[in-house]
């Protein structure tokens, strides 16, 4: 079959907006329709070079959601019909990772995402013959694709695809890091540096496990703004007069926060996360830099007994968590709407990567017919 999808020659350039085609599911993958799909800073990154996921050509996207059309031989739990999310990780429950309850580092995942292939080392996209590959072995920036039945998780029907596909990312790396990850406590402090579609999911979560205190650091105030709606109680720019880590401190009553976030894939606000928890603080490290980068901390920091952490996807347990955060959705207590800034169609995936540069709105959601 034929799919319409945006691909990446190379980095730096623009997305080309072509038809491939597509071949149906074999042993334990599935075909799905994806309804829509979240434009994310990780598929910025992979467009800047900052992250490498494999070879090009590499049809991008990873925040999707969509129905299922065709299940391969093998496939139990899923059926034609069934509306599913599509996650980063296929969780694939055989190896050490899984066995120890952290598919959020499965060794499959570290597979899928380093070569844009299926778990088989080949690929389902190709276009004259030539492979495909696809990011995460996803690539939710096409009208269809094939995945690993572990990397959707069913949802309800009631449940609207072209807003809780943001579930898939942004939503489950964000509220994960806060619920799962850190365990923001109640009556606790949190910055959350950068307030993009995953800053302000950590600042969703942490409002939802009870913090009195949820500080939005981010230099644009539209995003202050709506981080405000969602549950911080206050907002710095990062650039005016102090700098983040004084101001942090000095909302806190000098000592800094328990909790500090850095959502945004920055080497310099990486270590600022460290300078503004206080003695016992945790910081935990969700952006996602240039890997070859070194951060300097200052050792101080660890006679106070502070600690610093990364998030992978949240911590997340797929498929007890996705269904948890749309049932958190469905009731009011997750505001997702609020995140999405646009809703495009495919072809206008170009321009909704400037706005990103410029850190214009949240979330861009492609809508596919
Ligand atoms: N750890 C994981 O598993 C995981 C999963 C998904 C995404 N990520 C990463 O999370 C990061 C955030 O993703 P996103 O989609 O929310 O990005 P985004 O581009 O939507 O948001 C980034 C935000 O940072 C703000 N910003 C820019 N400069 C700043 C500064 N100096 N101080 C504070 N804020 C600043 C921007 O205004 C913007 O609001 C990316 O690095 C992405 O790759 C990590
Ligand atoms: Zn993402
Ligand atoms: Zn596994």
């Amino acid at each position: 079959m034929k799919t319409k999808a945006a691909v990446m020659y190379e980095p730096n350039k623009p997305l080309q907006i072509e038809e491939f085609d597509l071949e149906g599911p074999q042993q334990g993958e599935v075909l799905v329709k994806y309804s829509a799909s979240g434009i994310c800073h990780s598929d910025y990154s992979i467009l800047t070079g900052v992250m490498d996921l494999g070879p090009s050509p590499m049809i991008l996207g990873h925040e999707g959601a969509g129905i299922i059309e065709e299940v391969g031989p093998g496939v139990t739990e899923l059926a034609p019909g069934d509306h599913v999310v599509a996650v980063l990780t296929p969780s694939c429950g055989k190896c050490v990772m899984c066995q120890e309850e952290k598919p959020f580092m499965c060794s499959q995942m570290a597979r899928l995402m380093g070569t844009g292939k299926m778990l088989d080392g080949t690929t389902r996209f190709s276009r004259n013959g030539e492979p495909v590959y696809h990011m995460a072995a996803l690539g939710t920036f096409s009208e269809r694709s094939v995945v690993q039945a572990g990397s959707v998780v069913k949802v309800k029907h009631d449940a609207p695809l072209d807003t809780v596909c943001l579930v898939g990312c942004g939503v489950t790396t964000g509220v994960g890091a806060a619920v799962n990850t850190a365990k923001v406590h109640a009556g606790s402090s949190v910055a959350v540096i950068g307030c993009g579609g995953v800053g302000l999911s950590i600042i969703q979560g942490a409002r939802i496990n009870g913090a009195s205190t949820i500080i939005a650091v981010d230099p644009v105030p539209e995003k202050r703004e709506l981080a405000m709606q969602l549950g911080a109680t206050h907002g710095v720019d990062p650039f005016a007069e102090g700098g983040p880590i004084k101001q942090v401190k000095a909302l806190t009553g000098g000592l800094g926060v328990h909790y500090a976030f850095e959502a945004l894939g920055r080497i310099d606000t990486t270590e600022q996360t460290w300078s503004m928890i206080r003695p016992a603080g945790r910081a935990i490290i969700v952006g996602m830099t240039d890997q070859s980068e070194k951060i300097k901390l200052k050792v101080t920091g660890l006679l106070s007994e502070k600690r610093i952490k990364g998030s992978g996807y949240g911590s997340a347990v797929p498929k007890r968590d996705v269904p948890r955060f749309v049932d958190w959705y469905l009731s009011g207590e997750l505001k997702l709407d609020e995140m999405i800034t646009k809703r495009i169609k495919l072809e206008d995936i170009n321009q909704a990567f400037d706005e990103m540069a410029r850190g214009e709105g949240a979330r861009s959601v492609i809508m596919y017919d």
